[in-house]
């Protein structure tokens, strides 16, 4: 990454040159939607006949060492994980319409978790201001969010990202299931249910009774999966990120202590006139 960054044009600060570099490689800039949070759960429920909380591989490997990040390039170490548990799950945060026609065309089933549209900017922020080890001084909110409207973000531009799986969501509703964030948050237990029907193993009235949904739900929420020493200290070999930059706050809402009065009118001006016609509601 130093070198990455020595080797750009030097009329620029740090701060700026790193980011060029984070959206050139964009699998280092996720979209800072939940990802982390949603392999956990998808790990969870598909491998709760081999394991329960207190054997899961989740309480010593990284969420995205479960379940791998497709355009990840340490992939194929994190694939051994996969395949030693036959576990039919991968990751990508690649746009709908980038997604190679093998997979549209298979039989493969999209879960894709989307974030209100400032909660999104204000993490991406952070986690690209921390993998650059650089102050809020030094990277300016303001600037991350003035390239955000300006569509200049990881995979590019947020509202279009969207668009793209909710269209996809309309025409073809049995293999892409579109669950938001805030509604995992409010409403866990039937959104968890939600996608393990969707993702073809629904819980049953037993297990329902026998407490297995709540427990899946409190050991993948936020405050047991960040006081876990692997996503405390841990990091990916040979990756820039540390575990814990994927743990920041898990709120909704921490935009208010970002966004000045001009910024909201501004970016939700912007999201109006991107989903005008469509039922998304992410401001
Ligand atoms: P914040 O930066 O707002 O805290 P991704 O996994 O797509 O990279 O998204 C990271 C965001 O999801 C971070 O948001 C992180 O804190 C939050 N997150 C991670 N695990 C979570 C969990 N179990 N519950 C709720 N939010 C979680």
């Amino acid at each position: 990454m130093e070198e990455m960054i020595k080797a750009l044009p030097q009329h620029t600060n740090s701060w700026s040159k790193g980011k060029m570099i984070m959206y050139k490689y964009q699998d280092f800039c996720a979209p800072k939607t939940g990802t982390t949070w949603l392999k956990s759960l998808s790990f969870a429920i598909l491998t709760r006949e081999k394991f329960d909380e207190s054997t899961t591989p989740l309480l010593t490997k990284f969420a995205h060492e479960c379940v791998p990040l497709l355009e990840n390039s340490h992939v194929v170490e994190h694939e051994n994980i996969r395949k030693n548990l036959s576990l039919p799950l991968i990751s990508t945060h690649l746009p709908y319409a980038s997604l190679p026609e093998s997979v549209i065309s298979s039989n493969c089933k999209i879960v894709y978790i989307y974030r209100n549209i400032k909660d999104v900017i204000v993490s991406q922020y952070h986690f690209g201001r921390e993998a650059l080890k650089l102050s809020m001084e030094d990277a300016p909110f303001e600037e991350a969010f003035n390239d955000f409207c300006k569509g200049v973000s990881g995979y590019g531009p947020y509202w279009d990202h969207v668009l793209g799986y909710w269209k996809a969501s309309l025409e073809r509703p049995e293999k892409i299931l579109l669950l938001k964030y805030e509604d995992l948050k409010s409403e866990p237990k039937s959104n968890v249910k939600r996608l393990a029907d969707f993702i073809g193993s629904p819980f049953s009235v037993d297990e329902e009774k026998a407490g297995v949904v709540d427990n899946i739900i409190k050991f993948c929420g936020f405050e047991n999966m960040s006081k876990l020493e692997v996503n405390k200290t841990g990091k990916i070999n040979g990756s820039l990120f540390e575990n814990r930059f994927y743990y920041r706050k898990g709120k909704v809402g921490d935009w208010m202590n970002y966004f000045t009065n001009e910024m909201k009118e501004k970016i939700d001006k912007l999201t109006d006139e991107k989903f005008d016609g469509t039922s998304l509601l992410l401001k």
